[in-house]
């Protein structure tokens, strides 16, 4: 069993990182590649080819489009390269801080962070190695160079990670061999992609995809030897090693923005299909049943489940507590991944843990995972990305299967995560026997009906448009919501934030009144998430309390004979009716549309926030 602090280095990463090695130049599909990886991270980016003997090395400050106007970019050549997307944590986002780094011998790419990289500069730079950057990639730039004095590659590699202490995943090339790419890990996902006369090294599949569907992945403590036609692995002690090449279930996935001006409002727009997808995945219509198929553990053998994630993917884990604790008769906690993992955890065989990532590469989820594996406890992953680290270290997977998510802020995989862990619960609850068959297949009747409903609730869009103007000149403004209506006002707090850089607070309604209250004056808008569900009179009390203190209240509600019942509501938007259950879903969408707007209205840039990433797989 790892101790704790190696635990807690274990995933740490920045950035993504590409590696081809073939006879054709490289630096185009070094490029396109990078576009993919930018999810990752987009400070800075570039590339290092080998050509004339030389290393070429070209490297531009933010975007990777900035990478491409870089003239010098055009006219790289070289059958061999590496390249880099960078999300800064040692040194400023700048052009001489972005890697590759190199040695007159040596370039590296590195994800991942090196905790004794002081030392290791001191013990260089008294060997007279010159460092030109703030980075601690450089000292294993350096230290390869200094071991290759006396090494072979293969010792001189196994020699150099065996002094670097914290994360990293490397792809390296030499000056002298025009035909040999290493790749490294310990920490950080690395994959290896196999082509016809070429092979590949990346971040994950999602960059190898329009090259190949054949890859290998490097566990903790590998390293390879990338050749044009063939590719070798080493364990930590440089033996040699045999790895599996696993063939990916598609071809690479055809994603742009067709029409629209963003991907974002295409993936909010695309929510009917997802649902759709999501629910003739798991639905089987002539049971009425959910197919959860090789479940590995028996209903009796779990009597708590504990949901976590971060971002968005936590919202949906508070989300599902009210589907579990209503639907089943588990326990239910939710945790912030980062929290969990450094908490003295009181770890119960009984216990379901539940990893929710619409990417499932984020650090602190991975960490929170591999925690709880450590521990032998039963693990259930939440993704989208089923190639991911999250996914293939989990005990079981469950797809959310909506496809591509490049908005960085998360919309369809929102409710596609919401939408598995309902049924997750719904389908627990009837193996427990804590919900009865009729009442389940009522709800299925309800579920098959929700992706026509989102579709007519995704037509509430002028209202919209016109109000975001008020939430961007405004100093912030608070979502609140009740019950199952509290995670959703979180994630809309959120969305708004990402995108319009305005400040919103997510808050349970009935919660105002012990503080928030004081925040509220003439004028300050304030989202009131009101279903007509259980907690419907208690929050229209809440909300009548911020109008009376001169709040401009947006009402969303779902449609209904009654009028509402109240005075000086600034705006009302009303989304379709369906059962309790599954308002959430609805509700969300007004909410998205609000952020969207407001940061069109801005002029931000809309699918990359400023200073986020879609993939945060630095901790
Ligand atoms: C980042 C993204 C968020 C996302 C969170 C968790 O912060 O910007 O949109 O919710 O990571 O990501 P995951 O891939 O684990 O769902």
């Amino acid at each position: 069993v790892r101790s704790r602090r190696q635990r807690q280095m274990c995933i740490r990463d920045r950035c993504g990182i590409i590696g081809i090695n073939s006879n054709k130049p490289v630096s185009a599909t070094i490029l396109n590649s990078l576009k993919k990886l930018e999810y990752r991270g987009y400070d800075s980016a570039g590339i290092a080819t080998l050509s004339s003997g030389l290393i070429n090395e070209v490297k531009s400050e933010g975007r990777v489009d900035n990478l491409e106007k870089n003239s010098l970019v055009q006219k790289m050549e070289g059958t061999i390269g590496i390249g880099h997307v960078r999300w800064a944590t040692h040194g400023l986002p700048n052009s001489i801080n972005a890697h590759p780094h190199s040695s007159q011998n040596v370039s590296v790419v590195h994800n991942g962070i090196i905790e004794n990289s002081t030392l290791l500069k001191k013990f260089l730079v008294g060997k007279g190695h010159k460092f030109k950057s703030q980075t601690d990639t450089e000292v294993i730039v350096h230290l390869i160079t200094e071991n290759l004095k006396t090494e072979n590659i293969v010792n001189s590699i196994k020699k150099t990670l065996k002094s670097l202490h914290g994360s990293f995943a490397l792809g390296i090339i030499f000056k002298d061999q025009p035909d040999l790419i290493v790749g490294a890990r310990r920490g950080s996902p690395l994959a290896v992609g196999y082509g016809p006369n070429e092979n590949y090294l990346g971040s994950d599949s999602y960059a190898l995809k329009s090259m190949t569907n054949k890859i290998t992945y490097l566990n903790d403590g590998e390293f390879c030897v990338i050749k044009k036609d063939h590719v070798e692995f080493f364990n930590e002690d440089g033996v040699k090693i045999n790895k599996k090449v696993l063939e990916l279930s598609s071809s690479e996935e055809k994603y742009d923005k067709g029409d629209y001006k963003h991907f974002m409002a295409k993936e909010i727009e695309e929510q009917p299909i997802t649902l759709k997808n999501g629910i003739n995945e798991y639905i089987d219509t002539s049971n009425n049943d959910i197919n959860i198929y090789n479940f590995p553990w028996k209903s009796n053998e779990i009597s708590s489940v504990t949901l976590i994630g971060c971002g968005t993917a936590y919202h949906s884990c508070l989300m599902a507590k009210y589907w579990f604790e209503e639907l089943t008769s588990l326990d239910v906690n939710v945790d912030i991944a980062s929290e969990f993992r450094y908490r003295k955890n009181r770890f119960k065989k009984d216990t379901l843990y539940v990893f929710v990532s619409q990417s499932g590469e984020t650090a602190d989820t991975y960490a929170a995972l591999d925690l709880c594996k450590q521990n032998g406890m039963k693990t259930c992953a939440v993704v989208n990305v089923i190639e991911s680290s999250i996914a293939r270290d989990s005990g079981f997977v469950l797809p959310i299967h909506c496809g591509t998510e490049i908005g960085v802020a998360s919309t369809k995989a929102f409710l596609g995560q919401i939408l598995i862990l309902y049924m997750l619960s719904l389908k627990i609850g009837l193996w427990r026997n804590d919900i009865s068959k009729e009442a389940f297949v009522n709800k299925l009747k309800d579920l098959k009906e929700l992706p026509k409903l989102v579709e007519k609730t995704l037509l509430t869009d002028n209202k919209i448009q016109t109000i975001s103007g008020t939430f961007n000149e405004a100093k912030g403004s608070m979502f609140l919501g009740r019950g199952f209506s509290y995670p959703i006002a979180l994630e809309g707090a959120l969305k708004l934030k990402e995108l319009s850089y305005v400040h919103a607070e997510g808050y349970p309604a009935g919660e105002m009144k012990h503080g928030p209250l004081a925040l509220i004056e003439e004028g300050m808008p304030v989202v009131v998430l009101a279903p007509r569900d259980n907690y419907y009179k208690k929050t229209i009390s809440n909300m009548q309390e911020v109008i009376a203190r001169g709040a401009k209240v947006l009402l969303i509600t779902n449609k209904s004979k009654d009028e509402v019942v109240s005075e000086n509501i600034w705006e009302k938007i009303e989304v379709e009716s369906t059962n309790e259950d599954l308002l959430p879903f609805l509700l969300t969408i007004p909410l998205q549309k609000l952020a969207y707007y407001s940061a069109l209205k801005k002029g931000y840039d809309i699918d990359k926030p400023r200073n986020l990433a879609k993939s945060v797989t630095v901790e």
